[in-house]
């Protein structure tokens, strides 16, 4: 079972004197304890599908459901507060908060007390490597440690998805390797379903599957590895221990 299904999606930009089909007719599926990476030239629609996972906007024809609902059928407001991690290019962490607030902030939009939020930002900032940090604003760290603390906030949502739009982008080699790691380790070793887009081919050699864009549409790419039996969605996790 899939943790995103995407059936004959298409998107198309419309405003007053222009359409765009962006995205023409998409149907794949992610599973989770995967690393994909879409990949494709500039204007091929990988922002636009990310978008749609991430529930920014629906399809304008087909579907695309995570853990089998349809995001037309969802609030979406809700849906991106939780179960999608979203990952940024220009990793969007609030200046005047500290490393530490920085993560515990969505924690705290959604109801944990402070005290706890500080505790598993503690947590999620030693997993990426970043303890030492904590009480540093984000002026003061490298590219490479301000996506990780951006890393870290996104697994704060406790959500077993996450999507990244060129989170290397900004980065140079040694710290495209480091925060590479760190989202095929959670892939891996988690069990979080990981989607990357990437402009760097040999990061997308490296995945566990690329899916190639073009003008729109889908080549998809080998699949490299299959996804562990016990790679289970998050969400799906939950259900089950809730029925028995
Ligand atoms: N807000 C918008 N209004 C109209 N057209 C848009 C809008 N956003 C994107 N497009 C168009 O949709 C197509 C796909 O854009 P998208 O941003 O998804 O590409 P991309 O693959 O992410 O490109 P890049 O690698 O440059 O980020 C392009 O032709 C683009 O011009
Ligand atoms: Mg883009």
């Amino acid at each position: 079972m899939s943790v995103f299904e995407l059936r004959n999606v298409k998107y198309v930009y419309q405003t007053q004197y222009q359409r765009v089909e962006a995205i023409r007719g998409i149907s794949c599926s992610f599973d989770a304890g995967m690393l994909y990476a879409i990949m494709g030239t500039s204007g091929s629609g990988k922002t636009t599908l990310l978008s749609l996972m991430a529930g920014m906007d629906v399809p304008t024809e087909g579907q695309v459901l995570c853990d089998e609902v349809a995001t037309s059928d969802m609030k979406l407001d809700r849906y991106r507060r939780e179960k999608v991690a979203v990952i940024y290019q220009d990793f969007r962490l609030l200046p005047m908060l500290t490393v530490a607030e920085n993560v515990m902030y969505p924690m705290e939009l959604r109801g944990k007390r402070p005290a706890e939020a500080r505790a598993r930002a503690a947590e999620l900032l030693e997993k990426v490597g970043l303890s030492e940090m904590a009480d540093r604003f984000p002026a003061m760290l490298s590219g490479g440690e301000r996506q990780r603390v951006a890393i870290a906030r996104a697994l704060g949502m406790e959500t077993h998805v996450l999507l990244a739009d060129e989170p290397t982008g900004n980065l140079d080699t040694e710290n495209t390797e480091k925060v590479f790691e760190i989202l095929s380790r959670l892939a891996h070793e988690d069990g979080y379903c990981v989607v990357i887009v990437t402009h760097d081919s040999s990061l997308g050699k490296r995945a566990d599957q690329t899916l190639n864009l073009r003008d729109g549409e889908l080549i998809p790419g080998r699949r490299k590895v299959q996804p562990k039996k016990e790679a289970v969605s998050f969400t799906r996790l939950i259900r089950k221990v809730v029925k028995n």
